[in-house]
């Protein structure tokens, strides 16, 4: 199992619609998706009609337990109508959580221990993570082995993306390697000046952490949130799919490239 997470200190700079359409993309090629909402603002469970205020079974569930109960995280899978992909939604009570994380040592791996139990089911999750720093975003970055960080190319994302490497940098030295992580240029408008000098800027600044392509402007993807279906579902030959398609492809030779030198390193 593969568990990427996406996320971005700065809000609206397309996170979720970065999880639907590469876990959309991902469920096409054949393989067993789950998309995880750990966003108490619930988007991504709102995108598929579920309603995060009135959930029954949603990802606040595995944080009610001292124990974790062997079948819980595959009791708490929803259907999205596309026949391998499932979600597991957030409800608006993940808040609280947040609210409670600085009192309450421990539960920094609540979301890793739930995929481990649902190691066999799925070939990728991805998270959905909250714009804030707390709880659910540690959970997040602790339980994935690929972060994907969309930023908008206009400058004050760009300021925001800072924050998210300063997070980065701290969640780094508690682990043993440092998280890899792509940068991905979103929103991006050719005719706007400032998103043609941002992509450069930012181009310049993350080298080999970026990757180079850019997701336009698209309003397919809003088309697609109503329908509450991925992209690629309702227009695989839109040029934002075609965008995300790229990037999956990068970000798979990246993990693939990982895997072969972790495989090397094992033997030597
Ligand atoms: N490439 C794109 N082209 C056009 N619209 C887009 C694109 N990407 C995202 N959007 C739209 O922009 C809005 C914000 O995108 P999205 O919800 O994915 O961002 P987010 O980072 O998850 O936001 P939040 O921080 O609020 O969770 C949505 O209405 C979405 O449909
Ligand atoms: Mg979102």
């Amino acid at each position: 199992m593969h568990v990427w997470a996406v996320a971005n200190q700065k809000g609206g700079v397309g996170k979720t619609t970065s999880v639907v359409t590469l876990g959309g993309l991902l469920a096409d090629r054949g393989h067993q998706v789950l998309l995880l909402d750990l966003d108490p603002h619930g988007s991504l469970t709102s995108y598929f009609k579920y309603d995060p205020d009135n959930v029954e079974k949603s990802a606040y569930e595995l944080f009610q337990h001292r124990q974790m109960p062997e079948d819980l995280p595959a009791s708490l899978l929803l259907d999205t109508g596309h026949d391998r992909l499932k979600i597991m939604a957030a409800s608006t009570a993940l808040a609280t959580l947040e609210r409670q994380a600085s009192g309450k040592g421990g539960q920094g791996l609540v979301v890793s221990k739930a995929l481990a139990m649902l190691w066999n089911r799925f070939d990728y999750v991805l998270i959905d993570s909250p714009p804030v720093l707390g709880l659910l975003m540690i959970n997040a970055l602790a339980a994935c082995q690929q972060l994907i960080v969309p930023v908008q190319t206009e400058f004050l994302a760009i300021k925001g993306l800072e924050r998210m490497m300063r997070t980065l940098r701290m969640v780094n030295k508690a682990r043993k390697h440092d998280l890899p992580y792509a940068v991905v240029p979103t929103l991006y408008d050719r005719r706007a000046q400032a998103s043609v000098q941002s992509l450069r800027l930012l181009r310049n600044t993350y080298g080999d952490s970026i990757w180079h392509g850019m997701v336009p402007v698209d309003t397919k993807f809003r088309e697609a949130s109503v329908a509450g279906m991925p992209a690629s579902m309702l227009d695989p030959n839109s040029r934002g799919v075609h965008a995300y398609s790229v990037l999956l492809k990068f970000l798979l030779d990246r993990q693939n490239e990982r895997h072969r030198l972790d495989a090397e390193g094992a033997v030597l």
